[in-house]
């Protein structure tokens, strides 16, 4: 019988053990108990990278919420493009068809009577705020909170007035209908930064309580690693866990990924346990994986970026400015050349300085596994 992997690197998977947060989900319990007594309600937004966790985080609030016998729903936000969408896919997603029907006579007879038809005709706050107060006076004798979960929210920020709208809906839900409803939202690392550049800063920066999602630890990262093993007849020599570790630095989709391709390469070989040969042709697997998702979209088509990348991924240690232009000055590259490409790659998070120690200002690639990356591309089959 053939093994079956238990790990899946894809967004939005739930993993074959959850890994670390314990913060976050601490902090979740605390703020839907305080609610559930009838205290303040406090709306989250989960911020982090691209494959960080967070969609797999929501779905665990999920699972926290039912045990604290709250109602909640997860909607994976699409492209939309103005309020009045925003308002109907809410609506749509939130209420199902029978309490629909329900609502609408409600609000026919309490507007005189007059048909209800597909083309909103009110505004589309109005409409949001009537459906979700009368969708709580429903469920009221049985949930003490009802918890919304929005994923991916960016995709509201360019959307016309639609967060400004969600932010007013709630405010208004709980003050003017004493409703009980708790805002979960997920977005990038930019999300606040991109409030402002949407002309909403503090309103909104103010209504959510960021929740900034890290890598794993180290400890984290090795219970990731070993936990769904433990399921299986196969296992990964200390060394690869090792390797793993280091080149992922406890970021959850490179854990998937890299445990994923090791996992299928020693089923593969018909052996019970992942050496460095595994490891290594596995790795490659990976990275190949992943260019095509993600790094040939990041990489930059500029030359003297790519140069500037290339000499960071061989180097073993930070550089400085002037160690970059030496190097650069090799491959026919005026020093006069490098600051503004430089600015450009720390500006897209591409490459960082450190911050502190001996090594204080130098540049090293934002990740191990970019570096990765560049310093093996040439070689991959995908080029
Ligand atoms: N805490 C965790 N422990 C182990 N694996 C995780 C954890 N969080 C996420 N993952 C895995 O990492 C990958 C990316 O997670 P996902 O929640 O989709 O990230 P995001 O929504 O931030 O892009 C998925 O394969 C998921 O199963
Ligand atoms: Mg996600």
């Amino acid at each position: 019988m053939r093994n079956i992997n238990p790990y899946i690197p894809q967004t939005g998977s739930i993993p074959p053990y959850f890994s670390g947060r314990n913060n976050e989900l601490k902090l979740f319990e605390t703020r839907i108990q305080t609610a559930k007594e009838g205290g303040n309600i406090g709306h989250l937004a989960i911020i982090g990278g691209w494959g960080i966790g967070k969609t797999s985080l929501l779905k665990e609030l999920k699972t926290i919420a039912a045990e604290n016998k709250c109602e909640s729903k997860l909607v994976v936000c699409p492209e939309i493009k103005d309020s009045n969408e925003f308002s109907e896919f809410i609506i749509g997603k939130v209420i199902s068809p029978t309490e629909r029907i329900k609502i609408k006579s409600v609000n026919i007879m309490g507007s005189g009577g007059e048909i209800d038809r597909e083309v909103p005709h009110k505004h589309p706050q109005v409409r949001l705020v009537d459906s979700l107060s009368e969708k709580w006076n429903n469920i009221k004798e049985e949930t003490k909170l009802y918890a919304l979960m929005v994923d991916d929210i960016d995709k509201l920020l360019s959307a016309e007035n639609a967060l400004t709208t969600l932010r007013s809906t709630f405010i208004e839900l709980s003050m003017e209908y004493e409703c009980r409803y708790m805002l979960i939202v997920t977005g990038a690392e930019d999300l606040f930064d991109r409030f402002a550049e949407y002309g909403m800063t503090e309103p909104l920066t103010r209504f959510f309580e960021p929740i900034i999602l890290r890598r794993l630890n180290k400890e984290e990262t090795r219970a990731a690693i070993l936990k769904p093993l433990e399921k299986t007849s196969i296992e990964f020599e200390n060394e690869v866990v090792d390797k793993i570790v280091n080149i992922s630095e406890g970021h959850p989709y490179y854990i998937q990924l890299l445990c994923h391709r090791v996992y299928e390469r020693t089923v593969d070989k018909a052996i019970d346990k992942a050496d460095m040969g595994v490891y290594e042709d596995s790795f490659e697997d990976a990275i190949n994986d992943i260019s095509v998702t993600r790094f040939n979209k990041i990489y930059p088509k500029s030359e003297i970026e790519k140069t500037i990348l290339e000499i960071l991924s061989v180097s073993d240690e930070p550089l400085s400015h002037a160690e970059i232009a030496a190097e650069g000055l090799k491959r026919n590259i005026k020093s006069s050349s490098i600051g503004k490409p430089l600015r450009r790659l720390l500006d897209k998070k591409l490459v960082k300085q450190m911050e502190i120690g001996g090594k204080k200002g130098k540049y090293k690639i934002f990740d191990n596994f970019f570096n990765e990356y560049v310093r093996l591309k040439d070689q991959l089959q995908t080029f």
